[in-house]
């Protein structure tokens, strides 16, 4: 027995979330009858329909995209323009699991697995979100210990959790800078920068936990295997 809202969830259509709005505001059907009760729990063979469509159990699919430069991280665009989804060959309802800017490029998992995409992304999970950020100027350690002792975004505190510098080039007067951060706030590493002084050039994600771009390609993906999905699941209770 599963809970209703897990199991439309589960289907792709939505989020566990958006099934709740959808179960109290009657839009849901289990074995013909609307029901609108939260806890409601339901069996394989019960039928659930969602606006009056049967849904079905999808199996679950995991990617690891190399993003390449000019390419929206979105599940479509009202101007039409390409999208990460666009470069993955299947018919899963899959979506990113968080985003890159559309200049920036690297590691970006895809999934239909809302679980799966919430311990990626959960701050709590402490998964590495590792970032080789080219900038305009040269970084001293004073400002690498300010963005790891924490800076304020929107009022809120984000620290690094590591930050490397890699290269200075006086002659072109660019950094190269490491940053690794556990949280993913929109545009966090460019706007972490910015806040002690240094636009970002160019920024690419090596890295998010396990999962390194080091062989794809730019533009290229992998499937992960179950060992790799096993071991996310395994942060869940850190
Ligand atoms: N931080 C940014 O500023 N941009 C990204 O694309 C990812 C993290």
């Amino acid at each position: 027995m599963e809970r209703l809202q897990k199991v439309i969830a589960a289907s792709g259509i939505t989020s566990r979330r958006k099934a709740e709005e959808l179960i109290v505001s009657g839009k849901v059907k289990v074995n013909g009858k609307i029901v609108t009760e939260l806890g409601t729990k339901v069996t394989s063979s019960d039928q659930i329909e969602v606006n009056n469509q049967i849904i079905t159990k999808e199996t679950k699919e995991y990617y690891l995209l190399n993003k390449p430069r000019g390419i929206i991280t979105s599940t479509s665009d009202d101007k039409e323009r390409r999208t990460v989804i666009d470069l993955i060959n299947t018919s899963a309802r899959i979506y990113p699991v968080g985003r890159l800017d559309y200049d920036t490029t690297g590691a970006l998992l895809l999934t239909n697995d809302g679980e799966f995409a919430n311990i990626i992304m959960h701050p709590t999970s402490e998964i590495d979100k590792v970032y080789l950020a080219k900038l305009e100027g040269n970084i001293k350690g004073e400002q690498i210990n300010q963005l790891k002792n924490g800076v304020l975004l929107d009022d809120v505190l984000v620290k690094a959790s590591r930050v490397k510098l890699k290269k200075i080039n006086q002659e072109s007067n660019t950094s190269m800078v490491e940053i690794t951060i556990h949280e993913g706030k929109n545009h966090q590493v460019k706007r972490m920068f910015e806040t002690v002084g240094f636009h970002v050039e160019k920024l690419t994600r090596k890295r998010i936990g396990i999962f390194d771009i080091r062989n794809l390609k730019s533009g290229e993906y992998r499937k992960l295997t179950p060992k790799e999905v096993q071991i996310v699941y395994s942060y869940q209770s850190k």
